[in-house]
């Protein structure tokens, strides 16, 4: 691995404690204005002070990011389906390199929908988008398993993450499970856990350090993030989890949440 790929990868990952927290705001590619990411510069400016990286679109970047940020950015480069639409699986690669790299990103990510319909072509999008990263230095994180056709076990993510892997993912997103040590063995790259639907924080804490426990380098949250009642406190909570090894209830306790909603 060349110096410059190293170097992004430990812009993401933190060489101090070898874990990640990135903040995923790229919801909007397929979900249009989602709940909490209505306005993404509002969201984005109150969180981006305590995320190791930034997880959104080139849209959303150009937009909604002060150019003058200094938190490394994972560009998400595949799209083209929606929830309404025919398949979720039916994704194309939607940016250039060129654009990445003048976007200066720290990483690039790309779903693939292992089992499904259009498992070939999104499989395919992987193996030449890591070709082509390979080329300039730029990491590609694979995001592996949305959408519900699939069951969610171990079986099924080891499956998918290592596929990744093979292609030459550099890092793999996936969700967590029972049995996750297994995914995580079985898997040769880093991998960090999507939160999924929002739950209740005290669930998403458990969450996040149940995936630390059991070997992931650390969390890609956005939902349980943006969408609680209290999202800088939910991520600074999720922060001294996956780098102080804090226990979910230390880090419960400094959450300011309505009774209603505990
Ligand atoms: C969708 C994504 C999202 O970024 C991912 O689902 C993470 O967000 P959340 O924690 O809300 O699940 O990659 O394809």
């Amino acid at each position: 691995m060349g110096w410059g790929m190293r170097n992004r990868i430990s812009q993401i990952i933190k060489p101090d404690t070898g874990r990640t927290v990135m903040l995923a705001v790229d919801h909007g590619y397929f979900l249009g204005p989602t709940s909490g990411l209505e306005e993404p510069r509002k969201t984005i400016e109150s969180l981006a002070p305590y995320a190791d990286s930034l997880m959104l679109t080139r849209g959303v970047l150009r937009t909604s990011v002060d150019p003058g940020v200094s938190v490394p950015i994972v560009l998400r480069v595949s799209g083209g389906n929606s929830i309404v639409g025919e398949d979720l699986s039916n994704e194309t690669i939607t940016v250039s390199i060129k654009d990445a790299i003048r976007l200066n990103v720290s990483a690039v990510a790309l779903s693939i929908y292992v089992g499904s319909k259009y498992e070939h072509q999104t499989l395919k999008n992987l193996a030449a988008l890591v070709s082509e990263c390979e080329e300039y230095g730029i990491p590609v994180l694979a995001v592996t398993a949305v959408g519900k056709e699939m069951t969610r076990d171990a079986r099924y993510l080891s499956l998918a993450c290592r596929i990744a892997a093979e292609l030459g993912a550099h890092m793999v997103k996936t969700y967590y499970c029972e049995d996750f040590e297994k995914v995580v063995k079985t898997c040769p790259v880093p991998v960090v856990i999507a939160g999924g639907k929002k739950i209740a924080e005290k669930d998403a804490l458990q969450l996040a350090h149940n995936a630390i426990r059991d070997g992931a380098v650390g969390v890609d949250m956005g939902r349980n993030i943006f969408q609680s009642q209290d999202p800088v406190g939910m991520i600074k909570a999720v922060r001294s989890i996956v780098h102080k090894n804090a226990t979910p209830k230390q880090v419960y306790a400094t959450l300011k949440l309505g009774k209603s909603k505990r």
